[in-house]
């Protein structure tokens, strides 16, 4: 079942996508080499605290961490380490942040020091997906299209697309229906309508996009060890079009 939600509801939403959205930005001027992912795992568990919000990620299914932080060719889902960040490393930062009983989701990709051209193109075209995905986010549209959108830019530019992780639903909480593939036909699934809130999650990988997950249970990586990037963000379906409410 998809739970719609009223302007007023998707206004605490971006009240929490407001927090996290000034978390990522923080997170930007942190992130050089020598940080860690468990240094930023602290800061956000922190930053969070001091603005009247909690860490969804933290006990969900069992998940220890406020935050994922998924190094290189890591998918998502990694742990915080203390092991230092090497210059041209890429990482991912993911969180979901309550606040006031409403979630925002937002995952973000960062350059550590100098990284190769091919990562910086990676990154680039992950960005750029996101946003293509975000452009077809509109009332009438379906799924499908969204999804379309992704997989195609991804694929003319030489990248495969993760299959085993989608966006999804949200609002309080953390998964809710429909869910949003980042690859698929257009014209299929769910009809977008006023007032749903799903998150637009594209994963790339420069090799394969198959899976493989870690003895830890959680963290995702590519099976051929190649590099994987991604962007997330919160988006509000309205009569005005997509609404992004983890804007930075
Ligand atoms: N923020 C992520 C998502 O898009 C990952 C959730 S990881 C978990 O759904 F640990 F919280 F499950
Ligand atoms: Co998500």
């Amino acid at each position: 079942m998809i739970i719609l939600k009223t302007p007023e509801e998707i206004e605490l939403m971006r009240a929490a996508g407001k927090i996290l959205a000034a978390c990522h930005r923080e997170i930007a001027k942190m992130i050089r080499p020598g940080v860690s992912t468990w240094d930023i795992d602290q800061f956000v568990e922190e930053f969070l605290a001091k603005n009247g919000a909690t860490p969804e990620q933290k006990g969900y299914s069992g998940y220890p961490y406020a935050t994922c932080g998924s190094v290189n060719d890591v998918i998502c889902h990694g742990f915080p380490k203390k092991d230092p960040l090497q210059n041209g490393d890429i990482v991912t930062i993911d969180m979901v942040v309550r606040k006031d009983g409403w979630l925002a989701d937002s995952a973000w990709s960062y350059e550590v020091g100098t990284v190769s051209p091919d990562a910086k193109k990676l990154l680039e075209v992950t960005e750029k997906s996101l946003y293509l995905g975000i452009e077809q986010a509109v009332v009438g549209n379906r799924i499908g299209d969204i999804s379309h959108a992704i997989q195609t830019f991804a694929q003319a530019n030489g990248y495969s697309v993760v299959r085993d992780f989608t966006g999804h639903g949200i609002g309080k909480d953390m998964h809710e229906e429909p869910y949003v593939p980042h690859f698929g036909p257009p014209g299929r699934g769910q009809r977008l309508k006023e007032g749903m809130v799903i998150t637009i999650e594209p994963m790339l990988n420069i090799g394969t996009y198959h899976a493989k997950i870690d003895a830890d249970g959680w963290t995702a990586r590519t099976r051929d060890g190649q590099l994987s990037a991604q962007y997330e963000h919160t988006i509000a379906i309205t009569a005005d079009g997509p609404v992004i409410l983890t804007k930075q």
